[in-house]
């Protein structure tokens, strides 16, 4: 691994600025309120990487909700998915007979919210829908795809906004290609 001091060095391209993503979860939180008035839903913040995304998004939603937070993860120091899903912290409470969101930074493959879904869908909520800021359909491996996305995205490994390589770049205003310098060689 080979990062820079300056992270901005370590982006090749800047896919969506700060102010791309800052009107597209308004949008977003448009709908949400719109469509989750008076039901009172349990949002869920898929750590670590949609930590930014959630926090903006909640705020953008004008009604009645919970937060809760959820540590899953499919891969490990790399760029591509291990297969291995690994739960490191559980929502703190009953879901059974709410209504359900789960926020995540990037669909991908689809093994991760797969799984999720499987998982709390046991539980027996009153409905479960999926959020999800980024999405690589070309990358694909199962037949899962988002309730509401922000941006369709093209087949790259993108950090900032709260996605990292290797536990960095979480901290970017915006999405960026990662520079395959730093994972090459
Ligand atoms: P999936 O299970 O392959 O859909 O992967 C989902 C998870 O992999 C996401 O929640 C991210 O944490 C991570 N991930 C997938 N693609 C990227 C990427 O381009 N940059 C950073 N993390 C990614």
């Amino acid at each position: 691994m080979n990062i820079s001091e300056n992270m901005r060095d370590d982006v090749q391209e800047v896919l969506l600025t700060e102010e791309r993503i800052k009107a597209r979860v308004k949008e977003l939180g448009q709908q949400l309120s719109k469509d989750y008035a008076g039901k009172h839903p349990i949002v869920v913040c898929v750590m670590k990487g949609a930590v930014n995304f959630f926090s903006d998004l909640v705020r953008e939603i004008d009604c009645q909700l919970e937060l809760e937070f959820m540590g899953i993860s499919s891969y490990g120091n790399g760029v591509k998915t291990s297969g291995i899903i690994r739960i490191s912290k559980d929502i703190d409470t009953s879901i059974t007979n709410r209504h359900v969101i789960i926020v995540e930074d990037i669909i991908d493959s689809g093994l991760t919210l797969k799984h999720l879904l499987k998982l709390l869908e046991q539980r027996e909520p009153a409905s479960i829908k999926t959020v999800c800021l980024l999405d690589k359909p070309e990358r694909r491996q199962c037949d899962i795809n988002p309730d509401y996305s922000g941006f369709t995205i093209p087949n790259a490994f993108v950090i900032g906004y709260g996605l990292d390589y290797a536990g960095y770049y979480r901290n970017l205003k915006y999405v960026g290609i990662l520079d395959p310098k730093v994972y090459e060689g």
